[in-house]
């Protein structure tokens, strides 16, 4: 069922300027090093090589595997700093997608887009689903990776409130109330070690038809 959720659920305990909170730069890691080794892992096996990609909401790290191939890599995030120091971006566009969330691309661009440990933040979700879909070339996939970890006063009230597996369905219920995108599915990624790890989540579609 397509319900679209109320505006309450997106809210927020800090409503500034998304860029002022996010003005020093933070060069680290959000998630630790088994959950980034599994995010590269399923890069690896996943995502298209010698292709387009861009890399929604990112930072200093998109967690590709080291060497990976790409034809041009494109980063989006809020701050310069640490997106210039991205060792694997071409280029960096900086883009408030709470503020605005048209994408600033053309139609079919990408091959792919990822979006790490970000889904979160973003007040508009819906609008910026539909952004990718419009982005994406036909069958391109968008890949969304989440974790259980925060900047609380950043997220949206409803991804406060839920626990991981109703974000698994959040986001599933994002794809389909965006349209357009075929074989919505939920991964666990989790590395299976003994140790405390970071949880991994994976909401991925490809591009269908147009909505
Ligand atoms: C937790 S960090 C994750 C960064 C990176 N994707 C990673 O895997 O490490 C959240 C990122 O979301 C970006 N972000 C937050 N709010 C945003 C907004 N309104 N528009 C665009 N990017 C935003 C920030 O620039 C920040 O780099």
């Amino acid at each position: 069922m397509k319900k679209a959720l109320s505006p309450v659920a997106f809210g927020r305990i800090d409503e500034t300027d998304d860029h002022l909170f996010y003005a020093e730069p933070r060069i680290v890691t959000h998630i630790d090093d088994n959950a980034i080794a599994a995010i590269q892992d399923f890069f690896d096996r996943t995502l298209p090589r010698n292709a387009v990609i861009l890399d929604l909401m990112s930072s200093a790290f998109s967690h590709l595997p080291e060497g990976f191939p790409t034809e041009r890599m494109v980063g989006l995030g809020l701050n310069a700093v640490e997106l210039q120091v991205n060792p694997v971006l071409d280029e960096y566009v900086i883009h408030d997608l709470n503020a605005n969330p048209t994408l600033p691309f053309d139609d079919g661009e990408f091959a792919a887009v990822i979006m790490t440990v970000s889904m979160q933040y973003l007040t508009k979700p819906v609008e910026v689903f539909r952004e990718v879909h419009r982005i994406l070339q036909l069958d391109g996939q968008f890949i969304v990776i989440f974790s259980n970890r925060l900047f609380p006063t950043k997220a949206v009230y409803i991804w406060r409130v839920t626990s991981d597996a109703e974000h698994a369905e959040l986001v599933q219920h994002y794809f389909c109330l965006a349209g357009g995108y075929a074989k919505i599915t939920f991964l666990d990624c989790t590395p299976q070690t003994d140790e405390y790890t970071d949880p991994v989540y994976i909401v991925m579609a490809n591009k269908g038809e147009v909505p």
